[in-house]
């Protein structure tokens, strides 16, 4: 396995240590710090399904990592007997999270590698792999600093930027996806602040948008997210950027639950409301929200918060932890291949045509 030296000064979810793949646990962040190691798929398997990892395009790269690893311990004399071995293993990781698309658009990639290399050997197979895993761990990191680059111009100096969930550095390989054009503002010299809703149930604003930012010591106020639109009416937001799990083919976007109600707010007080992804995001075989799965988590995520229970014993509980944005909401959505806006469906195929 490689190693890549650690530099700590970047935050990362998941590094490479002493032949290692180790991920930081976000269920526990910011109180505690914690790294596992992983060396099998059913172990990454895990981490997705129990969000150690979490955030769109970080869980196509453990994907990729996981998919890599059960590659490794297959054992096969042929390819295309390693081959089905190895479809089953990405199944196993592609059912960990249905909503997020970038998880299956890195075990698709995995899997077309090997598809197209059958006529190379079983050790050959597992090395491509490898590779592989680790260039789509790379291009996350490059593609969200080109989107930073792509992005920065639409935040004016001094803007109050609200974001919803967490869509920074944890969410991806490195840097982030929303965060990383805030990041990328900061870096141009702009002074900008953001404000960050909590992100109920799971809390990712406040627990992990909040951790990365101060780390960075980017200024960041946290709100209870049913206080977006008082400081809205008060005119203390200039702007929303938020990440993506999933883009339809018209441009509709599925993100963390509470985005759609932001997004709404956004439009009613002539807020810009932005979307930033990578076009591993971008699904054109959904023609619209209304195809996007939605995942259902536990209900224990509302009825408590860590050990402590918060609603009576056997109270009702709906647990979405996903909605959809129309398109007619998004003011922009900015990828690494440049910003689209308008005609989402015909801007759409063209950039991701261009990949
Ligand atoms: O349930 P999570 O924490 O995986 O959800 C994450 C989000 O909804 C993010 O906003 C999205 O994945 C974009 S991350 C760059």
């Amino acid at each position: 396995m490689s190693t890549c030296p650690i530099d700590t000064s970047v935050i990362r979810p998941i590094r490479f240590v002493a032949g290692c793949c180790q991920m930081l646990d976000q269920r526990l962040l910011p109180v505690e710090e914690v790294w596992h190691a992983y060396t099998t798929y059913e172990e990454v398997a895990e981490a997705i399904s129990t969000m150690v990892v979490r955030g769109a395009p970080a869980i196509g790269v453990a994907a990729a990592i996981g998919a890599w690893f059960g590659a490794r311990d297959i054992e096969a004399e042929t390819s295309h007997d390693f081959y089905s071995q190895f479809e089953a293993v990405c199944d196993v990781l592609a059912a960990t999270r249905p909503t997020a698309v970038n998880l299956c658009w890195a075990l698709e990639r995995m899997k077309h590698f090997a598809y197209s290399n059958l006529d190379r050997s079983v050790v050959e197979l597992k090395i491509g792999l490898e590779y592989e895993a680790l260039a789509i761990t790379q291009e996350d990191e490059i593609c969200n600093q080109k989107m930073g680059q792509y992005g920065e111009p639409l935040l004016a100096d001094g803007a109050r930027v609200l974001t919803h969930c967490n869509a920074g550095a944890l969410a991806t390989a490195a840097y982030g996806t929303a965060l990383g054009v805030i990041r990328a503002a900061v870096a141009a010299g702009k002074k900008i602040s953001v404000i960050a809703d909590e992100t109920r149930p799971f809390l990712q604003g406040a627990r992990l948008t909040a951790w990365e930012l101060m780390k960075d010591k980017i200024p960041v106020t946290l709100i209870c997210d049913n206080m977006a639109g008082y400081l809205m009416s008060q005119g203390e937001i200039d702007c929303v950027i938020v990440g993506a799990d999933r883009i339809a083919a018209n441009g509709d976007v599925a993100n963390k639950i509470g985005t759609y109600m932001v997004a709404v707010l956004a439009k009613a007080h002539k807020i810009p409301f932005y979307v930033a992804a990578p076009i591993s995001t971008i699904d054109l075989s959904v023609k619209d929200g209304s195809e996007i799965p939605i995942e259902e988590r536990s209900d224990r995520e509302i009825t408590h918060i860590k050990d402590v229970q918060l609603a009576p014993e056997g109270i009702k509980v709906r647990n979405p932890a996903f909605d959809v944005t129309p398109h007619d909401l998004v003011t922009a959505i900015i990828t690494e291949k440049g910003v689209v806006q308008g005609d989402y469906r015909a801007e759409l195929q063209k950039i991701v045509a261009q990949r």
